[in-house]
């Protein structure tokens, strides 16, 4: 039986080296805040209810941030360094058995394996396992310091450290797992003499030792899955890291990407086998890809679900959209909040829905603007065709039953009614409801004024003379 654990996650600091009115763990790296990514590896460890996170700047943004999780929160109020951001949890943590995990907000690559081998690592003699690195320039970095035999025995600070020490290659990732009943029971002895007047939690390591107690390491095999994020630059790397490992682990499962490192997918989205991705895509938020899809070159997708064979042709815009099977949008489409697209319907090239359903195999395929629009299927919408939702104060309507016909720029006035079956002229300006099956024609009757040009070129002759 593996003992209980309870994760405490850091994420009190102001993240200077950001040059941000915005926390750091706020910043969004692979499409997601920073914290949302350690919570989130947490979780696959744990249950809610023995997570926890040290907030202290920004405090009531990083909570809206992850507080949907049902996590617990613990609030440090000065910024007293790392020691004192776990120190002020006892009440709510000393007494829980198990183990206990320290992460940080600001190292959000860490996948859930590479912590459960942590664990694995903490030895039953043990009272902790700390994460440590081989760097070729830990500059920055606490040092881990061993003893003859190659026990740790201590982790020394940057600022602290001799020549000697600081030419270890072996950094201290800042990640530790603890027997949870000895790291309260020590972890007073931490005070903060030295020169920064921080309580540092590294002391911890060797607090134990000199209590009789080993402190183990467990050194991470690919390092930049523990970077941290200090400056913009490091967001920038961390980001390119989750792009980079949120398609490598897509194609492994079945989807083509072309020219991969043009692509953006964020790390939530799923997408099944055998859909291509073409160059300079963004699938961003909330997003579900069938199977069997095409994702155009440039397209944007966010929070939006396409079910299997959804043709989108570049440079088309989704967002909190649903497109059914065999759909089709684009090229130069939009569909924004609230579009439906049911069944082998088809959206051309400068089309814009909004709020609006559109039935199965209907065609919108050149031009249109449609608004709050429920349209049946079989439905054609003519280039140019408008549905004028929007009177200056309020949002209006319209409905066009099964099988219409909808003429090229049509003025669909709101709130309005077209019938099934029925017809409406090309040019038409519609204010009135149109019955099934009828036809209706809202446009001035032509009229052609015979010889009127031959008599005009006359006309511009005699006066040239
Ligand atoms: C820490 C370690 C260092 C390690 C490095 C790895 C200490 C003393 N040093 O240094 O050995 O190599 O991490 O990245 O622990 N935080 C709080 N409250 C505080 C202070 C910090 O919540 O009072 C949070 C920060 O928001 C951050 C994390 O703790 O997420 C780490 O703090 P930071 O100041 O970045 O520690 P480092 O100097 O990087
Ligand atoms: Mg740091």
């Amino acid at each position: 039986m593996p003992r209980p654990l309870t994760v405490l996650i850091l994420a009190a600091g102001l993240g200077t080296r950001m040059k941000s009115r915005q926390a750091k763990v706020l910043h969004r790296a692979g499409g997601r805040p920073l914290i949302d990514h350690v919570v989130a590896t947490a979780l696959e460890l744990t249950t809610p209810g023995r997570i926890f996170v040290v907030v202290g700047h920004q405090a009531e943004e990083v909570q809206a941030a992850v507080r949907h999780h049902g996590i617990g929160f613990i609030h440090q109020h000065e910024q007293k360094g790392t020691g004192h951001a776990v120190m002020i949890g006892r009440d709510a943590l000393a007494d829980l058995p198990g183990h206990l995990m320290i992460l940080y907000g600001d190292c959000p690559l860490l996948r859930a394996a590479t912590l459960r081998h942590l664990i694995e690592a903490l030895g039953e003699s043990d009272a902790g396992v700390l994460l440590s690195a081989h760097m070729d320039d830990p500059t920055g970095y606490g040092r881990v310091i061993r003893d003859a035999r190659g026990a740790v025995e201590a982790v020394i600070e940057q600022k602290a450290g001799t020549p000697e020490q600081l030419a270890i290659r072996e950094a201290n990732m800042g990640i530790y797992c603890y027997r949870n009943d000895l790291f309260w029971r020590y972890v007073d002895e931490i005070q903060p003499n030295n020169p920064a007047r921080e309580y540092y939690l590294t002391d911890m390591v060797a607090i134990l030792r000199q209590a009789g107690h080993s402190v183990g390491a467990f050194t991470i095999p690919d390092p930049r899955e523990a970077l941290g994020i200090n400056t913009r630059l490091e967001l920038a790397e961390v980001d390119a890291l989750f792009r980079d490992r949120k398609r490598r682990d897509l194609m492994l499962a079945g989807v083509t990407i072309e020219n991969p490192s043009t692509v953006t997918i964020d790390s939530g989205i799923a997408i099944g086998i055998d859909t291509i991705v073409e160059p300079f895509a963004r699938i961003l938020g909330r997003t579900t890809i069938g199977e069997n899809c095409r994702i155009g070159a440039g397209a944007i997708i966010q929070d939006s679900h396409l079910a299997d064979g959804v043709e989108i042709d570049p440079y088309t815009l989704i967002a909190e959209s649903t497109l059914a099977s065999g759909a089709h949008a684009g090229p130069f489409a939009r569909l924004r909040p609230g579009a439906i697209v049911e069944e082998s319907a088809h959206i051309g090239n400068f089309v814009e829905l909004k709020k609006t359903r559109l039935g199965a195999r209907s065609k919108a395929n050149h031009l249109a603007y449609l608004g709050d629009s429920q349209i049946g299927p079989g439905v054609n919408i003519g280039a140019g065709t408008i549905t004028c939702n929007y009177d200056g104060s309020a949002k209006h309507p319209t409905t066009i039953g099964e099988g219409a016909f909808v003429g090229s720029n049509s003025t669909l006035v709101a709130p309005l009614e077209i019938g099934p079956n029925s017809y409406i002229a090309a040019g038409s300006t519609i204010t009135d409801p149109v019955p099934a099956d009828a036809l209706a024609l809202g446009r001035s009757r032509q009229v052609n004024k015979n010889d009127w040009a031959r008599k005009r070129r006359a006309l511009r002759k005699n006066r040239a003379v």
